[in-house]
């Protein structure tokens, strides 16, 4: 089979990595890919927003599968484009993205089919969402509706934070169209953790948990990134609150999405906050995570293509998945500066060394290839990835691959997994 990933991160070098180990994969293309992609898959320089590109090498290539990496081109309508070409794939059409697409509507999803939730309203003008913050009180959180590259969740200790949120982002427009209209929520409080299930429209299927770090700094501290690492499995998802997650959140998302003409397709990631109350839904995304992406594939036994075909296929409910026992934990390496403004073009050396160690994989993100070297193009550049008997001991294994790696330009923080170990 010929299968096309589109992305560039490390969780489509992930995605390429264990696609490329299934005896199904004949020939494996990556659009447009990166420096550690190239040696699993053919990189081409088409970008993800591309859509008419990517249709284009589809059909030259006779494409016969075509896994979506990120969120964007799935807003955009490219799973729709390859149905109606005949060409299968795997990701939610453009309706069902606009579950993270739009905040609001998930909100109004879970109201309407009783999934539980922060208590929320929506709003498109900036005094009556004051006058809601000012009948509400503090703490409370404000969220740009849109895609906001993950920054658009401001949480706020008192009410002039809040205020001022709704400033930021309706009136000074900080995100652009995504802030035209705000969700304000109560704040929650508990224990986060990430929640995936494989959907093919009518069966969904949990995968292994897993739990990212967003903060740039050492103890969840400093600015939100899109991840600097993460691990799996995560404890406080049991058997037992994955039953009640499927239960009371995922199921009834997807009888609820149905019904509303979003029927939905693809990976479904809960943000989750277990409260006191039980397993509350943040938000949906509809792709996998990165870095939780990198860490679940390198515990995934069963075939990662055949994984991912059945979703599209509507076959679920005839497969069985098979994990490996051992905990898997991703270091993030960034260029400095990150998540601000960072340089690009430093050579990144040590590489083979720590891809040598046993149990370890580098995947490889905002990287390029130049005449042999590999140089850092991108903010979260490599995701040094280990498997253990323990989650503390897949971190002490991903931290002595992190210390072979040679880029004194790049940083990490020491501590991914804390919580767990
Ligand atoms: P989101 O982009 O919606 O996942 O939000 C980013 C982060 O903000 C989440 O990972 C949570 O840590 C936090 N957050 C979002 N909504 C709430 C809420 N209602 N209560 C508490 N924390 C929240
Ligand atoms: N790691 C967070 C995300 O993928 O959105």
């Amino acid at each position: 089979m010929k299968v096309l990933v589109i992305g560039s991160g490390g969780r489509e070098h992930s995605l390429c990595w264990a696609i490329a180990k299934s005896p199904k994969c004949d020939e494996l293309f990556c659009a447009p890919g990166n420096a550690g992609i190239d040696r699993v898959a053919i990189s081409i320089p088409i970008q993800v927003d591309d859509l008419d590109g990517i249709m284009d090498f589809v059909a030259a290539n006779a494409i016969e599968f075509v896994v979506v990496g990120p969120e964007g081109p799935l807003v955009a309508g490219l799973v729709d484009r390859l149905d109606a070409a005949g060409v299968k794939a795997f990701g939610p059409s453009a309706r069902a993205a606009e579950y993270e697409g739009s905040k609001g509507l998930t909100k109004d999803l879970c109201a309407k089919y009783l999934i539980p939730t922060a208590e929320y309203a929506r709003f498109d003008e900036p005094d009556a969402a004051k006058e809601y913050i000012r009948v509400k009180g503090a703490p409370i959180v404000v969220k740009a509706d849109g895609l906001a590259a993950g920054k658009g969740v401001i949480l706020c200790r008192n009410e002039n934070e809040a205020y001022a949120a709704i400033d930021h982002i309706m009136t000074e427009s900080a995100f652009g169209d995504a802030g035209a209209e705000v969700v304000i929520e109560e704040m929650m409080v508990g224990e986060e953790a990430s929640f995936f299930a494989l959907v093919d429209g009518k069966t969904a299927l949990p995968l292994v948990a897993a739990q990212d770090h967003k903060a740039v700094l050492d103890g969840d501290e400093g600015p939100n990134t899109g991840g600097m690492g993460a691990y799996s499995p995560a404890a406080i998802i049991t058997e037992e609150m994955s039953a009640r997650v499927m239960d009371e959140i995922i199921n009834p998302t997807i009888k609820g999405a149905a019904a509303d003409g979003r029927p939905y397709k693809g990976v479904l990631y809960a943000g989750l906050m277990v409260t006191k109350k039980g397993p509350h839904l943040i938000e949906y995304n509809v792709r996998f995570g990165d870095p939780e992406c990198q860490a679940m594939m390198m515990r995934l036994k069963s075939d990662a293509l055949e994984m991912l075909l059945a979703c599209a296929e509507g076959r679920l409910d005839k497969i069985k998945l098979e994990w490996h026992k051992e905990a898997a934990l991703t270091v993030v390496i960034a260029a400095e500066g990150y998540p601000g403004a960072y340089d690009k073009g430093s050579e990144i050396k040590g590489l083979d060394a720590a891809g040598k160690l046993k149990d370890v994989v580098v995947f490889h993100a905002g990287t390029v290839e130049d005449d042999g070297r590999i140089l850092a193009n991108g903010g979260r550049v490599l995701n040094v990835t280990a498997l253990g008997k323990t989650v503390k001991a897949a971190q002490k294994r991903a931290y002595e691959a992190v210390d072979l790696i040679d880029w004194p330009e790049g940083f990490c923080r020491s501590d991914i997994g804390w919580r767990a170990v």
